[in-house]
């Protein structure tokens, strides 16, 4: 009998083809992905991409216009078939921007709630919030109100509302964009260690991509309704498929060029690009999806590229320090390259200072060249 594998804890949540319509604008215009059990799934895009939309699809908080949402055994909905399941029966937890806990009630009371809810025994409700609160580091603020809780507290609280009842997935929309730096820097690292800890399927919506880098197991970086990359975060930080996602995540130099030479199979090729109106050819990984011919886009994080003072014959071209800006570990440079600024991160016992002349140093094998 062939095994149906789609069920399994590898594909624990699904959607497929989610679409969904504001008016006459998509907000999401058919976007497709699997998780796997315990996964912390982050969706970063700009302001507008349909991360909430894509939240509020899987949550059942409005009805969806395509495609369907499937989490373990469970149809959530498929408009095609008639199905929506009410998102009370969904079994989600989920912690917003806004502080969600109830101000009139005490934090345990908070905490409780969801489990007197399900009516379960009073004694496990007590041993249960008790676990619950010790695990968020909150123990001490047990019968303080809501409204004496910091802002981080409360996050906390909402947090640990989302999680006594054990969901089968919590969802989590810019749950520490109120705090400062910070907290916001601390509450990342606490957040994600008791997700690990609880192991509970997580989806969390933001669009800062250092949060994103330091919680995900993977990543989905939207852009306009669409998916534009999914992996995890080293692959999206040293393997972007496009400018968008390079640019999106961390820092690039972005250089437009075109691809002349390049093996069918990718791997190495050279890409040509314009310096100063002199054609200048660089060797460089070439990313999914091109071929010899296409144009491209040059993507160079800066931690790749190296100034040095002594020419040898793989820098022909001589730039000129822009401004040199002394960081404490590393030294931020700006070179200019003909027309092209480059950004380029040097060593502070080199001592570059503005105005110096210097020959840039690629790692081919660090060069990638990307779908514009
Ligand atoms: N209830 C609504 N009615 C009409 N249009 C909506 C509604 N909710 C969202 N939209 C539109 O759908 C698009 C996606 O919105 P969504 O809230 O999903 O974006 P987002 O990625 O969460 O953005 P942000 O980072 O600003 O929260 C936007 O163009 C938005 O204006
Ligand atoms: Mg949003």
């Amino acid at each position: 009998m062939p095994i149906d594998n789609t069920q399994s804890d590898e594909n624990y949540l699904e959607v497929k083809d989610l679409i969904k319509w504001f008016g006459d604008d998509p907000a999401v215009d058919g976007i497709s992905f699997k998780i796997a059990k315990g996964d912390f799934l982050t969706l970063l895009g700009p302001s507008g991409c349909g991360k909430t939309t894509t939240l509020m699809s899987i949550a059942g908080l409005h009805s969806i216009d395509g495609g369907s949402i499937r989490v373990g055994d469970a149809m959530f909905t498929d408009p095609e078939s008639g199905i929506f399941m009410a998102p009370e029966n969904r079994d989600i937890g989920m912690v917003f921007q806004s502080y969600a806990i109830w101000p009139h009630m005490s934090v345990t009371k908070n905490v409780a709630y969801p489990l007197e809810i399900q009516k379960i025994p009073k004694d496990e409700i007590n041993d249960r919030v008790a676990d619950v609160l010790e695990l968020v580091g909150l123990t001490d603020m047990a019968d303080k109100m809501a409204t004496q809780l910091s802002g981080g507290q409360q996050q906390r609280a909402a947090l640990a509302r989302a999680i006594v009842a054990k969901p089968r997935l919590l969802l989590f929309d810019e749950p520490l964009s109120n705090l400062d730096l910070k907290l916001r820097e601390q509450m990342r690292v606490e957040l994600k260690r008791i997700q690990n800890e609880v192991g509970i399927t997580s989806i969390y919506v933001t669009h800062d991509q250092a949060e994103a880098l330091v919680m995900s197991d993977d990543i989905i970086v939207m852009s306009k309704g669409h998916i534009e990359q999914m992996g995890s975060p080293v692959d999206i930080y040293s393997k972007p498929v496009n400018s968008y996602v390079s640019n999106f995540i961390g820092v690039a130099n972005l250089l437009e060029g075109n691809v002349k030479k390049a093996n069918t199979s990718g791997g190495e090729a050279d890409v040509e690009v314009n310096v100063a109106g002199e054609p200048i050819t660089l060797k460089c990984q070439l990313g999914a999806g091109l071929k010899q011919g296409d144009d491209t886009v040059l993507s160079v994080r800066p931690e790749n590229v190296h100034a040095v003072r002594e020419p040898d014959g793989a820098a022909p071209v001589p730039g000129e320090v822009t401004s040199a800006i002394f960081l404490g570990n590393y030294v931020d440079c700006r070179v200019a390259w003909g027309d092209f600024e480059w950004k380029v991160i040097a060593h502070p016992r080199m001592g570059l200072k503005e105005g110096e002349k210097v020959y840039l140093q690629f790692e081919s094998e660090h060069m990638l060249a990307v779908q514009p």
